[in-house]
């Protein structure tokens, strides 16, 4: 029986919930003379760090050192793409900077030690705003701006206009496990590395980089991570700097774990953006142009700012053909954390730009939203605005026409406007959206992969590839591939920790890529394998090697039982012929393109698509909405484990739902994120779970060229998301004719205040005011 296509559970999902399973942090007990690390934290947004003095930290009880500049021998800087991130800054960047670090015996005692370690600030005025920043010409990058056709003249030309700003905002990562590493000397003289990062090569690297020794020297492993979701892309790489300092200062392991509150204020987030718009149609609400210019807020460093921002502009088309299209973007440099990868990846804030202007379009002509989106989908043989085909553009409207029967849109529609007609201030609504969300790294040199399979003579297996696991059951993916590959039993083989001394160079578990890639490159490795165990297999069963069959650790002649062996049998057989019984795997994406100065080619090698449809409701007096219901449909190809599958849609759809609706990142006036924990930043949770909640796969899709038919699923579903947001537009928009004006974050005051402005509008003002004092009267 095959294994890929089996509706298995996460391969750790028994230690996820005994606790068995092992996190970077947990294995602290197994390292003697372990020391802690905490740092000295500057209380300024911005300000020039004139003085430091450690001397009274290293005398308090416990402290071991204190890590500044003046331990750095080689380069001190964290910074991945630009190198824009001293470890040991001079100028404050933003508020709770880490500027020095204290290693004590306890975690107490360097937290005491950091409290006592004098710093003294010329406070600067600091940049918190994108608009601050673009008076002030603060920018990391930009402009780039990708172009097809004459936008201004076809703008000019268009029979309608609308134009429009809109603010989207950051979100947390908050994965459960935070930024986590441990370093120690290794017995060989070199660097060892426990890290939680989705990236162990550019942690290596930067360790290497840091400490000014050859990469050959740093070892990083990455057990599994409780929750990566692209903050530890990047991120994870200074603390492990950090602790390979210590390590190497004192000799002695060093661990660091952050505190929730550390970790949402010193570590980076999905990028707020700013959104300006212009777009032309004609009166059946088809696009003819649309300028669109994006405003990333950066926060202090680049980070992976220009390739979120460049998916941005990849996406801000999402499965909508715009005959001219000019996007513009920037990087905005402000006083704030460095905003980086977060699920989809700058894709979800450009996708969000065209579903808001379509609906804009839509309440413009007095259409029904989803007709004008139809109107607008890619067909066959239309390109993107960067030049890529949208070859199978006919799946946009099957998965759509497919979810609009399954979900009862018609009927449900219907139903929706006659409980708005019968309610005043209790309010449905209900949208349909799609996703096309292109698959691979942008940059197209991280689209390769390797593996290192090891068979030994008793018929296990150890598999190596530079993947690694953050709860989206990559492993459990690869272990069925190899399975199948094999013909091996499931206990036959055991997934190894990710480490850079397995596979070398590997590129970051992100992108959605990890079992496009991964699966891929093992896959080449066990076929090697196979290949060398189908001649020894088919000379003791005197067959011809294609006839060799290997299932689930048996061995026969295909369809025929006289002969039975077992995988161990034949494995002892090609030891004693001398055959090697390990091999590495490699695969490189193909096809793929991209030329950055003329921004055109085929950066994606295809696209994941979806559509969701979301039922909110809302109370009009408070502007409280909850989801009633969401279907969703997903093309995930020829799916390799359903149960993963559904995991990452449901989890990606609600993580969605709580960026777009629940979670307010709030940074004061000095700076300071004032929701910096579970009790101020809102996170859905069980409650915001769709009462009735359906998810489904898209069948008959495998697709060709895809490691087993299958289709990435990691980030695609996050964006469904977005039918939520325009449902509880559709609601505002049930109180009146005309445009629906909102904000992402939509939090429910901003909710209020839209409903209480297309009620002034539409003449409702009476009632508006009537709401208004019942407001009052309610005291809120
Ligand atoms: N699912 C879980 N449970 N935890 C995570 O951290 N990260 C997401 C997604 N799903 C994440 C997750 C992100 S941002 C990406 S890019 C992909 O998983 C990465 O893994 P993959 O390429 O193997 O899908
Ligand atoms: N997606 C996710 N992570 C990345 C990418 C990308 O396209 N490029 C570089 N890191
Ligand atoms: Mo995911 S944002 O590509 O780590």
């Amino acid at each position: 029986m095959k294994r890929t296509g089996q509706p298995l559970h996460h391969e750790s999902a028994h230690g996820h919930v005994t606790g068995e399973a092992l996190y970077t942090d947990d294995l602290l007990g197994r390292y003697p003379g372990l020391l802690h690390a905490w740092p000295v934290l500057a209380p300024h947004a911005h300000a020039e760090l004139t003085h430091l003095d450690p001397s009274a930290a290293l005398a308090a009880p416990g402290v071991v050192t204190v890590l500044t500049s003046a331990d750095v021998a080689g380069e001190g800087d964290s910074g991945p793409v630009r190198h824009d991130e001293p470890i040991f800054p001079s100028e404050v960047m933003f508020h709770n900077q880490p500027v020095a670090w204290v290693l004590g015996e306890t975690l107490e005692t360097a937290r005491l030690g950091a409290l006592a370690v004098v710093a003294k600030y010329q406070p600067l005025a600091p940049i918190l705003s994108v608009e601050d920043a673009i008076a002030r010409g603060s920018f990391h990058s930009g402009p780039v701006t990708i172009r097809r056709g004459e936008t201004a003249a076809e703008l000019a030309r268009s029979e309608h206009r609308i134009e429009g700003e809109i603010h989207i905002g950051g979100q947390e990562h908050f994965y459960l496990e935070t930024q986590a590493t441990l370093a120690w000397l290794d017995a060989s003289g070199g660097v060892s590395l426990h890290s939680s990062t989705q990236h162990p090569s550019e942690t290596q690297e930067i360790v290497a980089r840091v400490l000014d020794i050859p990469r050959h020297m740093v070892t990083v492993e990455c057990l599994r991570m409780g929750g990566a979701f692209g903050g530890k892309e990047t991120q994870a790489n200074c603390f492990a700097a950090v602790a390979a300092l210590g390590a190497r200062k004192t000799g002695r392991p060093v661990r660091i774990r952050l505190s929730r509150r550390l970790d949402m204020t010193i570590t980076g987030k999905r990028h707020p953006f700013l959104v300006r718009f212009a777009a032309g149609f004609d009166g059946d609400g088809r696009l003819q142009a649309a300028r669109i210019q994006l405003f990333a807020d950066g926060g202090w460093s680049l980070d992976l700012s220009e390739a979120i921002l460049g998916r941005a502009m990849f996406h801000v088309d999402n499965a909508y053909y715009v005959p001219a299209l000019e996007v513009t973007g920037f990087v905005c440099k402000t006083h704030k954390t460095s905003q980086t990868a977060f699920r989809g990846f700058g894709g979800p804030q450009g996708m969000l730009v065209i579903e808001d202007i379509l609906d804009r379009i839509a309440r413009t002509l007095e259409l029904p939203p989803p007709v004008v989106r139809e109107r607008n989908f890619y067909r066959e043989g239309q390109s993107t605005h960067y030049g890529q085909p949208v070859k199978d553009a006919e799946r946009i409207a099957r998965i759509w026409g497919l979810l609009k029967e399954s979900s009862r849109f018609a009927a449900r529609r219907e139903e929706v406007d006659a409980f708005n007609a019968a309610n005043r201030y209790c309010r449905r609504g209900i949208a349909i959206t799609p996703v096309k969300f292109g698959i691979s790294f942008t940059a197209t040199l991280y689209n390769q992969a390797g593996a290192l399979v090891l068979i030994y003579r008793d018929g296990s297996v150890q598999v190596n590839h530079g993947g690694t696991e953050m709860g989206q059951g990559l492993y459990t993916k690869i272990a069925q591939i190899a399975v199948d590959a094999l013909g091996v039993r499931p206990e036959a083989i055991r997934l190894m920790p990710t480490r850079t001394d397995k596979i070398p160079n590997t590129s970051a578990t992100a992108a959605s890529s990890g079992t496009d890639l991964n699966g891929a490159a093992v896959l080449d490795a066990c076929r090697t394998l196979r290949a060398t165990l189908e001649r020894v297999a088919a000379e003791m069963l005197e067959c011809n090697p294609a006839d060799a069959h290997f299932e689930n650790g048996r061995v026969d002649i295909s369809g025929r039982r006289e002969r039975v062996l077992t995988f161990a049998e034949v494995v002892e057989a090609a030891y004693r012929q001398r055959l090697p019984l390990f091999a590495s795997g490699y695969y490189r994406t193909p096809e793929i393109h991209y030329d950055p100065k003329t921004h055109q080619g085929r950066p994606f090698y295809y696209y994941a698509y979806g559509a969701a449809v979301s039922e909110v409701e809302v109370d009009a007096f408070t502007g409280q909405y909850r989801v009633l219901r969401a279907d969703l449909l997903e093309d995930v190809g020829e799916s390799i484990s359903p149960l993963v599958d559904r995991g990452q849609i449901e989890g990606g759809f609600i993580q969605g739902v709580g960026w777009l609706t629940l979670e307010e990142l709030v940074w004061d006036a000095e700076g300071r994120l004032a929701t910096n924990g579970a009790s101020t930043y809102k996170l859905p949770s069980w409650s915001e779970m769709p009462p009735e909640f359906h998810v489904d796969f898209l069948t008959r899709a495998a697709e060709p060229g895809v490691v087993c038919g299958s289709k990435a699923v990691g980030e695609p579903p996050l964006m469904m998301a977005l039918s939520v947001r325009e449902a509880i537009r559709d609601v505002v928009a049930s109180f009146g004719p005309g445009v629906v004006e909102l904000d992402s974050l939509c939090t429910l005051e901003r909710v209020f205040f839209a409903i209480q402005r297309t009620r002034a509008v539409s003449g409702d003002a009476a009632s508006a005011e009537v709401g208004a004092a019942e407001m009052g009267a309610l005291g809120s």
